[in-house]
């Protein structure tokens, strides 16, 4: 069996191969998840689906959302610079801000996986509808689901700017730059 080299133009550290005829194709054969949210701001909970989305798909896009409705804390630019500063060096791992439609986004860069964190049974119903409308608007893309550690179940980003907003202590909730953001921010 010849050696598998990477094909060129494609990083070393790419390990999609194609296992017919053993060359790597891009695109085509890797598997792309993105995982979407408003991210304001990130939190622990978010990072460890994070790590774990790493271990399983070749390449994991962090898509922040604009989502003006939600009257973020942080603008989109801060809150990518946030992601980007707590999650550190994740070589598979790429952070991108968005305001279109989710599907229209994912078809953009040829994701076939659209991950969603289910925290608890109260998730359930939201994320089921969010799925069902996704897979009309991009019949091709898969939402999955993770579970974040046991620890993390109870966080929400409102709940740390809540707790953060009163003097609580939120440092085991949030990357340091996060917390030193959310000082900042509401101080
Ligand atoms: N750990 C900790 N908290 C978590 C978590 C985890 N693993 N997973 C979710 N959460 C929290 C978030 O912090 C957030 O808390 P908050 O409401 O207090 O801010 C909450 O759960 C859910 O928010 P999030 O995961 O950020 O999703 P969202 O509901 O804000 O965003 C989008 C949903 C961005 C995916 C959706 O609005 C979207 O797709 N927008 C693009 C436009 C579009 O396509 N619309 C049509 C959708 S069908």
């Amino acid at each position: 069996m010849p050696p598998l080299t990477p094909a060129p133009g494609l990083a070393a550290s790419c390990r999609t191969v194609c296992y017919d005829c053993h060359i790597i194709h891009p695109e085509t054969t890797m598997t792309i998840a993105i995982y979407p949210g408003t991210f304001d701001p990130i939190t622990n909970g978010h990072t460890d689906l994070i790590q774990r989305a790493a271990r399983i798909f070749d390449r994991v896009i962090v898509a922040i959302a604009a989502n003006p409705k939600k009257a973020p804390l942080f603008t989109l630019a801060e809150r990518i610079a946030l992601v980007e500063g707590a999650l550190g060096t994740l070589p598979n791992v790429e952070v991108c801000g968005f305001d279109s439609l989710l599907a229209d986004f994912a078809a953009a860069h040829r994701a076939t996986v659209i991950l969603r964190g289910l925290r608890a049974v109260s998730d359930f119903e939201y994320e089921f509808q969010l799925a069902g409308m996704n897979r009309r608007l991009a019949p091709n893309v898969e939402t999955m689901f993770l579970t974040p550690a046991e620890t993390y179940t109870f966080l929400s980003s409102s709940l740390v700017k809540e707790v953060a907003e009163l003097g609580g202590d939120v440092s085991a909730f949030v990357a340091d730059k996060v917390m030193a953001a959310l000082h900042n921010r509401l101080r």
